[in-house]
């Protein structure tokens, strides 16, 4: 039986997951766990690069980020789930690539252009970006060079970190005369964005999130918040699903085409009403993700398993890791 291909991918932990993650990451990555040997975790050391003085909250978001994955279906068996900060073999990798990485290569990062321009309109001091923050896509390089990998599922927004990290392995393997690192490639799935209830991006800053572990009923009143067809204002205005930004959106992604086709046509004539018409969604979206629910709330009972299963995972990624290591300082030429 041939090995199979080594995937690595990771998550901040900022709080509990909403519709978007699932939509756009989680369901991607449950989908890979039989055709690959994954590597999920649960990137603590990056959230610290911004929320250093926040870490109860980083704490508390480990053990909710955790039963969300075990909820859509992230399976401990098939896949090496962990924390970063119980992996430190991937610090000590930091360490070596920090040496061979171009400084310039870090700042060319469009991440970190975009926050410096950030910090720039809010006056604040480019020098209150921490050093850590800096070197932060080299810590990320650092996480998918770690278990030597083949593809690293991303959103868009990534792929840039991973062009960086495909460098500086090249640059490792240049240096030291070796082919010891594969060059990781990005896997950019197909993912269904869902806009946030206001219309904007969906984000748990901007309070117009649906969470994975919201209750029936709390998804129900938030539904009643999306964005319609600003034109319409009585029940006996004629709507355009068109330009009901938000709500309609959903039912392209939640409903049958049965179901869509149904909706268009009972809004084009006034059948139905925006409020009816959210009523029938939530009832579809709560229908959908009630399994997930269940067994979150199932898993949330048990109060040792997600320590165990994080320590079990991250014992089963250290184990891996060290063998990255060991190949690394051997070809480096570390005092032994
Ligand atoms: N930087 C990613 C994000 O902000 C999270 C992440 C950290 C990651 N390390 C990674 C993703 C390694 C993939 C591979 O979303
Ligand atoms: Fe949107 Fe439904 Fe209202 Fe039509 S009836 S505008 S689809 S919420």
């Amino acid at each position: 039986m041939t090995e199979k291909m080594r995937i690595t991918s990771g998550m901040r932990p900022t709080g509990k997951l909403h519709l978007g993650h699932y939509l756009g990451v989680i369901r991607n990555w449950a989908n890979l766990q039989d055709n690959f040997d994954c590597n999920f975790f649960i990137a603590d050391w990056h959230a610290l690069t911004t929320k250093y003085n926040q870490t109860k909250e980083i704490l508390a978001s480990v053990k909710d980020v955790a039963l969300d994955w075990l909820a859509c279906g992230i399976d401990p068996d098939k896949t090496t789930i962990y924390v970063q900060s119980l992996v430190p073999q991937t610090a000590q990798l930091h360490i070596y690539l920090s040496m061979i990485t171009p400084q310039n290569w870090v700042e060319r990062d469009p991440t970190l252009k975009d926050l410096a321009k950030i910090m720039k309109d809010r006056q604040e001091n480019m020098s209150n970006l921490s050093y850590g923050l800096f070197g932060y896509p080299v810590l990320m390089t650092a996480d998918i060079l770690t278990f030597n990998t083949h593809f690293v599922p991303v959103g868009i927004d990534q792929v840039a970190h991973v062009e960086l990290s495909r460098d500086i392995a090249r640059r490792f393997n240049n240096i030291y005369n070796t082919d010891f690192f594969i060059e990781p490639e990005p896997k950019l799935t197909e993912t269904s964005h869902i806009k946030g209830l206001d219309g904007n991006k969906m984000g748990k800053s901007f309070n117009n999130d649906i969470k994975i572990s919201d209750t029936a009923e709390v998804t129900e009143a938030k539904i009643k918040t999306g964005i319609t067809d600003r034109n319409r204002i009585r029940k006996d205005d004629l709507g355009n699903p068109d330009n009901c930004e938000v709500i309609y959106d959903y039912w392209r992604i939640f409903g049958s085409n049965e179901d869509c086709d149904e909706i268009s046509c009972a809004c084009k004539c006034a059948k139905i009403g925006c409020f009816e018409c959210k009523k029938r969604l939530a009832n579809i979206i709560n229908t959908k993700l009630a399994p997930i629910r269940e067994k979150r709330l199932e898993l949330e009972k048990n109060e040792n398993l997600i320590h165990d299963i994080l320590h079990s995972g991250s014992a089963k990624a250290r184990t891996k890791a060290q063998v990255t290591l060991d190949g690394v300082t051997d070809k480096v030429s570390m005092y032994k």
